[in-house]
């Protein structure tokens, strides 16, 4: 049954979140940590949205909440017209900030994990294991450990393991956070081919202005703690953009604009008082 309060959710939006705030309870029967919120987010069906904040800002709880993996204090998160419940529901795909592979798993076991689990059919697995394998560039290390790979494939072998399950909505959490610079650029094209052969739609957290600036068709971006959407900036770009867009002078009008929303709560997150 539908809750009274329910909204009508449009058709091009794909996940929701209404009101949504997070309060984490304390140990101690105290107030408790106010995380997140209110925020009101709506995600377009395949677009590619960056989330910026200041640290501890209430970026992963944002996450956390959209993808169930955290129930929200208060409000609402619908994905593809149905409210998300206590699980991460099928059609979501999460990478973690972390490496999160499975250290005695090989490359391909890794990426088969998930379907593993799931009971798909074995030759199914292996068509889409492959595939993922070879979009991903890793085919020559399919029966490699990820301890024997550079910090940039394991973050690859992880994007393949979300890669086989189909996601349509595709959630990173800093995922190139461990990365230099130069792998971090590389992987964004990466992740911005992912995204225009799923036609998923994106939402990727990052500390990195200039990732968001690159990658994305929205950025929002978060106050400090408790995290608000301070702005929603549309970028323009088009969708078969990449990394050389970074020479573009929009590109330095957008990261400018981004860092003079973001410089107060930056100072703010870490304690200090800002000078204009
Ligand atoms: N499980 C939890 N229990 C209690 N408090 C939590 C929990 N998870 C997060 N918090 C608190 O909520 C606030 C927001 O944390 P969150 O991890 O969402 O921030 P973030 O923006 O992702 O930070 P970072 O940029 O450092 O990754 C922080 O003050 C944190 O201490
Ligand atoms: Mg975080």
């Amino acid at each position: 049954m539908k809750s009274p309060h329910m909204r009508v959710v449009p058709a091009d939006v794909h996940a929701q979140l209404a009101g949504v705030t997070r309060v984490y309870p304390a140990a101690d029967g105290g107030p408790g940590v106010h995380a997140l919120g209110p925020v009101d987010l709506s995600l377009r069906r395949g677009e590619f949205y960056a989330v910026i904040g200041p640290s501890g800002c209430g970026k992963s709880t944002l996450l956390d909440v959209l993808s169930g993996l955290s129930p929200p204090t208060t409000g609402e998160v619908v994905f593809e017209g149905k409210p998300v419940g206590r699980t991460v529901p099928d059609g979501i795909g999460i990478v973690f900030q972390e490496d999160a592979s499975f250290p005695w798993l090989t490359v391909r076991d890794n990426i088969a994990f998930g379907l593993r689990q799931g009971g798909v059919d074995g030759a199914e697995i292996d068509r889409r294991t492959d595939y993922a394998l070879a979009f991903m560039g890793l085919r020559d290390f399919a029966r490699a450990y990820p301890p024997q790979l550079s910090g940039g494939m394991r973050q690859r072998v992880c994007i393949a393991r979300t890669l086989v399950m189909q996601p349509r909505l595709i959630l990173l959490d800093e995922p190139f956070g461990a990365l230099d610079a130069q792998t971090r650029l590389i992987m964004g094209d990466e992740l911005l081919r992912l995204w225009r052969e799923t036609k998923a739609t994106v939402m990727l957290i990052t500390h990195a202005l200039d990732e968001a600036a690159m990658l994305s068709d929205r950025i929002g971006v978060m106050s400090a703690r408790p995290g608000l959407i301070l702005a929603e900036i549309e970028t323009g770009w088009s969708r078969d953009r990449d990394s050389t867009i970074a020479s573009d002078p929009a590109f330095g009008a957008i990261t400018s604009r981004l860092w003079s929303l973001l410089r107060a709560e930056s100072i703010k997150a870490v304690g200090g008082s800002a000078r204009s």
